[in-house]
C-alpha cells in the first residue's frame, strides 16, 4: 500500500435497535486497532462507519413501543456513540443510514442498475396478516417445524433440527405482533439481477491476492451452484426509503445499508474539503471492509455487483472475522452472557478488553472466545507484568538516583535484536496477525527486562554510576519502543506513559528507534492497576444453590416431634443427619435405600433440638407429597439446566426462599431452568420445597 493513496477503512454498520454488546466489539476494536496502526505508520487512512437504521424490526419496535422509528434510532445513535468512546473506538466519521446523502445515493444506485437492466418487476407471494394490515418477515412469524416438530420455530429455520424452509411450511404458523393466522398474499416486486454478475464476480474474487482463502472458497462455490435474484423491495409498513417512482414500496434494507459506506464518507469529506470520488472512483485509492462471518454473502456478492453496475471501485479487501463465544458457547441472554458494551465498561477498563481481543485475534473467521480467568491472566502476567513492570522499575530508578536524565548510550547488538523484532510487529499488524504482534512486543519486553536483572542497576551504581545511566537510558528507550507499539491497541494507557516519558505522539514512522538520549523524563507514575477480582458475567442465584445426590441409610423418628424424621444420609462417603417433615406420607420402609435430592450448602440448624446438615427436596400437590429422586450416584452435584458455573459457598435461607422450584410431574425446575437428573416421586406436580 503506497502511503500516498487514500484509504478508506469500514467496519460493519450495527443496527440502530439494540445496545453495543461485547460481540460487536470484536469488529470495531479490531478495525480500530487497524486504522490506529495504519495512521501511526503513516498512511493516509480515514475510518467511516454509520448506524444501520432501517428495516422492519425497527419499525415494529417503533410500533409496539408506541414511539416513532425516528426516536429509536435518535436514542441508539447517542448510546452508540457513547460505547465507542468508552472502548476508544475512534472513527473519523460516525453517521447514519437516515440521512440525505444515503437517500441520494440509494436513488442513484437503483436508478442507474433499472437502467442497466439489473433491475426488473416480478410479482410474488408472501405471507401477510390481514389483522396487522402487514406483511410479515420470516422473524415475526412462528410455528411448528414442519421436520422434526418442534414448535415456537422462526419462519424460517429450526432452531433445533436447522433445517430451512419456506413460512408457508411452517405447521399452525402465527403472526408473532398479533397471534392470528397468516394468509398469503401478493405484491409486486424489484427484483436484482444478481446472475448478470457471476462472471464478474468470479473474476474479481479469483484474482484478490488479499481475501482470506476460506472466505474465497465459500463464495466461489456459492458462484458455481448459481446465483438467484435479490428480491430488493419490502411494503408498507416499513421504515427506510421509499423507492423512486413508488408509493408504498422501500429498498429492503440491505439495498441500503452498504450504500451508507459511502454515504458516510461523502459527509465526511464534505465536512472536511474532501472529494468523496477520490475514494471511490479513483483508481489509486483503497477501501477496506471489516465484517463478521455472517455476513459474507451481502459483501462478496450483492455489495459488489452493485459497484460494478455503477461504476465505483471494488474494495480491495474485506476481512472476515469469527464470532465471539463465552466460555466457548454463543452469547445467551438466559446464561447472562449477553454482556453490553457499557455493562463491560463498569466492570472492566475498556483497554484491557481490547488488549484481549488483539491477543486471540488473527486474520482468521475461527470463533473468538472470551475466558475471564485468560483474560485476567492476560492483562496481569502479560502485560503488567512485562510491559508495565519495565517502565515501572526503569522510570522510577532513573528518576529517584539520576534526576530523571537520559543519557548517551549504544549497545549496537541488543539495539539491532529489537529493531528486528519491531519490524516483525509491524508486519503482523500489517497481516492482521494481532496475536502475533501482541506476542513479539511481549518479547521485547522479555528483552528488556532481562537486561535490568543482568545489569543490576541497584548495584552497578555503586560501582559505575555512569554505566548504569547509560542502561537506564536504553531500557528506557526499549519501553518507548513497546509503547509506540503497543499504542494502536491500548492507546489511553499509552497517552499516559507518553505523559511520564515526557515525550507527545509516539507514532511507529518516528520512533521506533533508540534515539531518545538528551532528555528528561516526568515524576513517574502507576501506569497500571491489575485486576483483581473479574466478575464479568453475572451470577445466576441457581448457580449458588448445591444440590447432590444422597442415598439414605437410616430413618428414625424424631424424639421430640411426630411430624419429623431423621434421617441418615450418605453423599459418597460423607454422611449427613437430616430432620425432615415427611412422615405424615412415607413409611420408613419406602424411603430406606432411595437416592433423593438434598440442598447442602444451608447453614445446619436445629430442629426441635435435633441438628440438621441439610435438607430433602419434596413436590407438594394439594394433598400428597413426593421426594425428589435423582439417578446421580450419591454425592454428585446436580446440574441446572443453562448454568455454566457453580459455587459451593453456603446459603442463607433467606436467599433460599427466593429461588422458585416447581414440579410438573415428570421434570424439577429451579426458577424455570430444568434440574437435570431429578424426578419427583409418585409424579407429583406443584410447588417443591
Ligand atoms: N447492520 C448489519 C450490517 C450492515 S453492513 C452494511 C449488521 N449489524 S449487526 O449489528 O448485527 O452486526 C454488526 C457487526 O457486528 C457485523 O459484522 C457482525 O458480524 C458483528 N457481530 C455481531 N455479533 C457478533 C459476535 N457475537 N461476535 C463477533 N462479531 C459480531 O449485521
Ligand atoms: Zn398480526
Amino acid at each position: 500500500m503506497g502511503k500516498n493513496s487514500k484509504i478508506l477503512i469500514t467496519s460493519a454498520l450495527p443496527y440502530a435497535n439494540g445496545p453495543i454488546h461485547i460481540g460487536h466489539l470484536v469488529e470495531y476494536i479490531q478495525t480500530d486497532i487497524y486504522v490506529r496502526f495504519l495512521k501511526s505508520s503513516g498512511f493516509n487512512a480515514i475510518y467511516c462507519c454509520a448506524d444501520d437504521t432501517h428495516g422492519a424490526p425497527i419499525e415494529i419496535n417503533a410500533m409496539k413501543l408506541g414511539v416513532t422509528p425516528e426516536d429509536i434510532i435518535e436514542k441508539y445513535y447517542k448510546e452508540h456513540l457513547e460505547d465507542f468512546k468508552r472502548f476508544y473506538v475512534d472513527f473519523d466519521n460516525f453517521y447514519t443510514t437516515n440521512s440525505p446523502e444515503n437517500k441520494y445515493f440509494s436513488d442513484y444506485f437503483f436508478t442507474k442498475l433499472k437502467e442497466n437492466g439489473d433491475i426488473y418487476q416480478k410479482e410474488v407471494e408472501l405471507t401477510y396478516c390481514e389483522h396487522c394490515k402487514r406483511f410479515l418477515p420470516d422473524r415475526f412469524i412462528k410455528g411448528k417445524c414442519p421436520k422434526c416438530g418442534a414448535e415456537d420455530q422462526y419462519g424460517d429455520s429450526c432452531e433445533k433440527c436447522n433445517s430451512t424452509y419456506q413460512t408457508i411450511d411452517l405447521i399452525n404458523a402465527y403472526c408473532t405482533i398479533c397471534g392470528g393466522k397468516p394468509t398469503r398474499k401478493k405484491s409486486l416486486h424489484y427484483f436484482f439481477r444478481l446472475s448478470n454478475y457471476s462472471e464478474k464476480l468470479k473474476n474479481w474474487l479469483e484474482n484478490n491476492k488479499n481475501f482470506q482463502p476460506e472466505v474465497k472458497n465459500y463464495v466461489l462455490n456459492w458462484i458455481k451452484e448459481g446465483l438467484k435474484d435479490w428480491d430488493i423491495t419490502r411494503d408498507a409498513p416499513y421504515f427506510g426509503f421509499k423507492i423512486v417512482g413508488e408509493k408504498d414500496k422501500y429498498y429492503y434494507v440491505w439495498l441500503d445499508a452498504p450504500i451508507g459506506y459511502i454515504a458516510s464518507c461523502k459527509n465526511y469529506c464534505d465536512k472536511n474539503g474532501l472529494n468523496y470520488e477520490d475514494y471511490w472512483k479513483n483508481k489509486n485509492s483503497k477501501i477496506i471492509h471489516f465484517i463478521g462471518k455472517d455476513i459474507i454473502y451481502f459483501h462478496f456478492l450483492f455489495w459488489p455487483a452493485m459497484l460494478m453496475g455503477v461504476g465505483f471501485n471494488l474494495p480491495e479487501n474485506i476481512v472476515v472475522h469469527g464470532f465471539l463465544t463465552v466460555n466457548n458457547e454463543k452469547m445467551s441472554k438466559s446464561r447472562g452472557t449477553f454482556i453490553t458494551a457499557k455493562e463491560c465498561a463498569q466492570k472492566l477498563e475498556p483497554q484491557y478488553l481490547r488488549f484481549f481481543y488483539a491477543s486471540i485475534l488473527s486474520h482468521s473467521l475461527k470463533d473468538i472466545n472470551l475466558d475471564t480467568e485468560e483474560l485476567k491472566n492476560k492483562i496481569n502476567s502479560e502485560l503488567i507484568d512485562n510491559f508495565g513492570n519495565l517502565v515501572n522499575r526503569s522510570f522510577s530508578f532513573l528518576y529517584k538516583h539520576f534526576n530523571g536524565e537520559l543519557v548517551d548510550f549504544s549497545y549496537p547488538e541488543l539495539e539491532e535484536k529489537i529493531l528486528n523484532l519491531s519490524k516483525k510487529v509491524i508486519t503482523f499488524y500489517e497481516k492482521l496477525e494481532f496475536h502475533l504482534a501482541v506476542r513479539t512486543i511481549l518479547e521485547i519486553g522479555i528483552l528488556g527486562n532481562k537486561v535490568f536483572q543482568d545489569t543490576a542497576p541497584w548495584s552497578l551504581i555503586k560501582t559505575n554510576p555512569e554505566e548504569a545511566q547509560k542502561f537506564l537510558s536504553f531500557i528506557v528507550n526499549v519501553s518507548k519502543i513497546m509503547a509506540t507499539l503497543l499504542k494502536p491497541i491500548i492507546p489511553g494507557i499509552i497517552e499516559r506513559y507518553e505523559n511520564i516519558l515526557n515525550y507527545k505522539n509516539l507514532k511507529i514512522k518516528n520512533n521506533i528507534n533508540f534515539e531518545l538520549k538528551s532528555h528528561k523524563i516526568n515524576k513517574p507514575k502507576i501506569l497500571m492497576k491489575k485486576i483483581e477480582d473479574l466478575q464479568l458475567i453475572p451470577e445466576l442465584p441457581e448457580s449458588k444453590i448445591v444440590l447432590k445426590s444422597g442415598k439414605i441409610l437410616k430413618v428414625e423418628d424424631h424424639p421430640e416431634a411426630d411430624k419429623l424424621y431423621v434421617l441418615e444420609v450418605d453423599f459418597g462417603g460423607n454422611k449427613k443427619q437430616i430432620v425432615s417433615g415427611i412422615k405424615d406420607y412415607y413409611k420408613k420402609e419406602e424411603l430406606l435405600n432411595k437416592n433423593a435430592v438434598f440442598v447442602v450448602n444451608l447453614k445446619p440448624a436445629k430442629l426441635r433440638g435435633i441438628i440438621s446438615e441439610g435438607m430433602i427436596l419434596a413436590a407438594k400437590s394439594n394433598n400428597n407429597l413426593g421426594i425428589i429422586l435423582t439417578d446421580l450416584q450419591p454425592g454428585e452435584r446436580l446440574k441446572i439446566e443453562n448454568v455454566d458455573k457453580y459455587f459451593e459457598d453456603e446459603i442463607t435461607i433467606k436467599f433460599f426462599k427466593k429461588l422458585t422450584f416447581n414440579s410438573n410431574g415428570k421434570e424439577i425446575f429451579c426458577n424455570n431452568k430444568k434440574i437435570l437428573n431429578a424426578y419427583p416421586d409418585k409424579n407429583i406436580s406443584g410447588k417443591v420445597s
